[in-house]
């Protein structure tokens, strides 16, 4: 009766630990898994620390290098990089072939689709619900209530560097919404 008790008490503490291990691992799985887009959301890839500066990155995921850039990049060009916390921005090209000193921001002011660039219609036009703005992302059309966000395009050694933009909208006269 007395060696009875251990044969009963191996098997439960067997299961309890199993039980345990199965409990830990349903609450650690989705605690990690949440974890790695958290960390992502609050330290975007290429912050850099200091400054506030975000480096353009192109299609491939390179810094954007101004003079490359514009080898492949003629007047009048709008192109998506990735610009500050990962917004699709666009780099313009000057008429008179410079980069132009201010970002696009391409996420629309309506309801947060990415707006295409069409050349022909010289515009920024929402295929979503047929916002439209100009060709600096002034909005011309609703129902987007506003212009696209700006961003500072700096060139720092050679590279496209993407600067908060929290002074007056240049387009519109009034200070910006998006900072
Ligand atoms: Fe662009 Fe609605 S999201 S018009």
């Amino acid at each position: 009766c007395m060696a009875s008790v251990p044969a009963d008490r191996v098997p439960d503490m067997g299961k309890r630990e199993l039980m345990n291990l199965l409990l830990l691992g349903a609450i650690s799985l989705p605690a990690t898994g949440m974890l790695l887009p958290y960390t992502y959301f609050f330290v975007p890839p290429g912050s850099g620390g200091g400054g506030g500066g975000t480096p353009a990155k192109d299609a491939l995921g390179n810094d954007v290098v101004a003079e490359e850039w514009l080898k492949t990049h003629g007047p009048g060009d709008r192109t998506l990089t990735q610009g500050l916390r990962g917004d699709p921005t666009y780099l313009v090209v000057e008429n008179d072939k410079t980069l132009a000193t201010y970002g696009i921001n391409a996420v629309c002011t309506h309801l947060g689709c990415v707006v295409p660039w069409n050349k022909a219609e010289n515009k920024f036009m929402c295929p979503c619900h047929g916002s439209q703005y100009n060709n600096q992302g002034k909005v011309v059309r609703g129902p987007a209530p506003l212009s696209l966000a700006l961003a500072h395009a700096d060139i720092d050694d050679g590279k496209v560097i993407f600067v908060p933009w929290v002074e007056t909208d240049f387009r519109t006269g009034e200070d910006p919404w998006w900072s």
